[in-house]
């Protein structure tokens, strides 16, 4: 569909019912779950909890001491036992867990009979080498199965992992190893990416190079690269689970022990470490798993496609589909390997029918056009999601058209690392979906669009984002940091106000638009990544004085990372240097960080206290018109710099 075409749906204020047939199908098909969640919360929350298999249940809901939250006091569960166990023993065991397909085109199915053994298996290993009940393993991984089956040992013994993305550096490991004190790692030989080999092993060496803490390494053989290895403390992942039982009983945790940490971007250079417990994060997963994307396990085959390096594979390839006992795809690699048809040939291959992807993989495949798509039998398809940030009108639509034959609802779920789970979102069966709205609060969920005083905004009006009601998958606090906790998220709008650090509109008929952060959180690609962690890679460099990092609005990436660079006495930038550069903040955070373009400038844009004016060189970057500059401190370098920026631009 054209663009003037999508602009007149939006003049009409027009939505797209549910299709009547899939309503008709629909596990959310009463508009009344929204009457009954509200009418109750907390006894609705109890009533998915108890979907669950528990040990022991629990005493009491929920105890809320704002800002700290504990849901299911009292009850006991494990959760591989609920992904697992609890399947095989409804004799389910036979059902696929995981369609596994490698970048390389191999592929391995892994039943839920299949998957229990090897968690065992491992689990025992990871007990034998000395890893116990709430210590933390550090999980560093590329998209294959024993990622998965990794987390689950960890959740099986009771141990909390913290897996870190693939795509990071040995900095950024060995970062988050120090913060939980983690003494095991996790790791492969290397891992593939776009044909070539990622030698993560070497990555992970360096990282343990410079720490003392850790005392095991389990390596997963990917690649099959010449390695080192350090005798004592690393052990081959295939030598582990060759000589243990199959046989593990599953660890009971009490439901507010920790499942996992995971780091996050922050508003500071330091990551935080989102922690989360047991028992409500299962609770809302699993939840939203069957309400938002209508899950019906004996029939579906379901698609998410984020890595599980990030909260979204964490809740959504992980926890949510396996405690429904779903048959899920596991892919390894890009969207464009070999072919840039590569996701509709898994599509049509496995017949996949619910599809979770995020904005910026949409905006590709429109780039690459409808024919791709168009050229694979995709009528499998039935339901399609959105995740990572605001979805673009335009996306939205052509996702629906050309992805979704005009068949499948679209659901736009907003939700972040530390809600643990989905909060504002279609349901497919109930919901009027408008492109590019998120909608409303799940069922249970109270998020509140609020003003600068922290009040309620009308219909029409709009502000901050705010979550005022506490939620069972909810963070319960930042990995040794509990004031940090208090400080970034309840204290702008009150203690038991949770300040999302979104900002969001609200239509005349109240439902949710969001608008991106309104922090010092860039969003490129879906990944968070914050401007301070890229300025502090930057200055790090002996070359660099000092450096001002801002998002710019992109076309593909939703934003990309532009950054303002002086250098150290006389010395002069150029390309070579400017490379010099983003490969310098890959080695310390990761690829996603590197920065789009770097601006060389005498100087910064500074307040005559001496504050870098950040708003000021987003503006430039994004070649908007400039204000009134006459207050800064050196308000000169602004006219030269924007000189620079549009000469640069026009340069590309
Ligand atoms: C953004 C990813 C608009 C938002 C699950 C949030 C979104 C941050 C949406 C969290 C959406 C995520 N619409 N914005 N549907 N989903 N975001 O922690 O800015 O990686 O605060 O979690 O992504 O990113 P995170």
């Amino acid at each position: 569909m054209a663009g003037p075409a999508i602009e007149n749906l939006f003049r009409e204020g027009r939505s797209f019912p549910p299709p009547p047939e899939f309503t008709a199908q629909a596990n959310a098909a009463d508009p009344a779950i929204y009457e009954q969640a509200e009418a109750d919360w907390q006894g609705w929350w109890a009533s998915q909890a108890e979907r669950l298999r528990w040990f022991k249940t629990w005493d009491t809901v929920l105890e809320w001491k704002a800002p700290h939250a504990k849901w299911f006091l009292g009850g006991r569960l494990n959760v591989s036992d609920n992904c697992l166990d609890r399947h095989v023993d409804d004799g389910q065991g036979d059902q696929v867990a995981y369609h596994w397909e490698a970048e390389s085109g191999e592929r391995r199915t892994i039943t839920y009979a299949q998957l229990k053994d090897e968690v065992c298996r491992f689990a025992n290993g990871l007990k034998r080498l000395g890893v116990s009940r709430g210590d933390r393993v550090a999980i560093y991984l590329p998209m294959i199965p024993e990622l998965p089956v990794a987390m689950l040992a960890c959740a099986r013994i009771g141990a909390i992992h913290s897996v870190v993305f693939a795509g990071f550096s040995s900095q950024a490991l060995v970062d988050r190893i120090d913060d939980a004190d983690a003494r095991a790692v996790i790791t492969a030989d290397g891992a593939y990416r776009k044909g070539s080999v990622i030698p993560l092993k070497q990555s992970a060496d360096t990282a343990m190079d410079n720490t003392d803490r850790v005392r095991t390494c389990v390596v997963v053989r990917r690649t099959g690269e010449d390695i080192d290895f350090t005798d004592g403390r690393d052990h081959w992942y295939h030598d582990i689970i060759a000589d243990e039982s199959a046989e593990c009983p599953p660890e009971p945790m009490d439901a507010e022990d920790v499942l996992y940490i995971l780091y996050t971007s922050g508003t500071t250079g330091k990551p935080k470490g989102i922690v989360h417990t047991t028992g409500g994060y299962l609770t809302q997963v699993a939840a939203t798993q069957r309400l938002v994307f209508d899950l019906k396990p004996d029939t579906d085959v379901y698609w998410c496609a984020a890595d599980i390096g990030w909260v979204t594979g964490h809740s959504y390839i992980v926890y949510g589909p396996l405690a429904n006992r779903a048959t899920s795809v596991l892919y390894e690699g890009a969207p464009d390997h070999p072919g840039r048809d590569r996701f509709w040939e898994i599509v049509e291959r496995y017949r996949v029918t619910i599809l979770y992807t995020a904005p910026t993989a949409i905006r590709s495949f429109m780039k690459w056009g409808p024919d791709l798509p168009a050229a694979h039998d995709m009528t499998s398809l039935r339901l399609l999601g959105s995740v990572g940030e605001p979805i673009n009108p335009e996306a939205w639509m052509w996702y629906a058209e050309h992805i979704g034959g005009r068949r499948c609802p679209v659901v736009d779920t907003w939700w972040q690392t530390e809600t643990g789970a989905i909060m504002i979102t279609p349901l497919p069966g109930l919901t009027a979906t408008k492109p590019g709205s998120a909608m409303r609060s799940f069922p249970g969920i109270k998020a509140v669009v609020v003003d600068e005083q922290g009040q309620a905004v009308e219909p029409g009006g709009g502000g901050y984002l705010t979550l005022q009601r506490p939620w069972p998958g909810m963070l319960r606090t930042l990995w040794g940091d509990d004031e940090r906790y208090r400080l970034t998220y309840w204290s702008r709008f009150g203690e038991d106000v949770y300040f999302a650090g979104d900002g969001a509109k609200l239509d005349e008929d109240g439902h949710v638009w969001l608008l991106g952060r309104v922090d010092d959180v860039m969003n490129v690609s879906g990944h968070r990544i914050s401007t301070t962690e890229v300025e502090s890679a930057l200055v790090d460099h002996p070359a660099v004085a000092e450096a001002a990092v801002s998002g710019r609005k992109d076309e593909m990436t939703g934003q990309a990372i532009a950054a303002f660079v002086t250098l150290r006495g006389d010395r002069q930038g150029d390309e070579r240097l400017a490379s010099e550069l983003r490969q310098h903040v890959a080695e310390r955070i990761g690829k996603i960080a590197r920065p789009a373009n770097i601006l060389f400038t005498p100087d910064l844009p500074k307040t005559r206290s001496g504050k870098i004016m950040r708003r000021l060189l987003k503006d430039i970057a994004e070649g908007r018109e400039l204000g009134d500059v006459t207050t800064l401190a050196n308000s000169d370098i602004v006219s030269e710099l924007k000189q620079r920026s549009t000469a640069a631009t026009e340069g590309e």
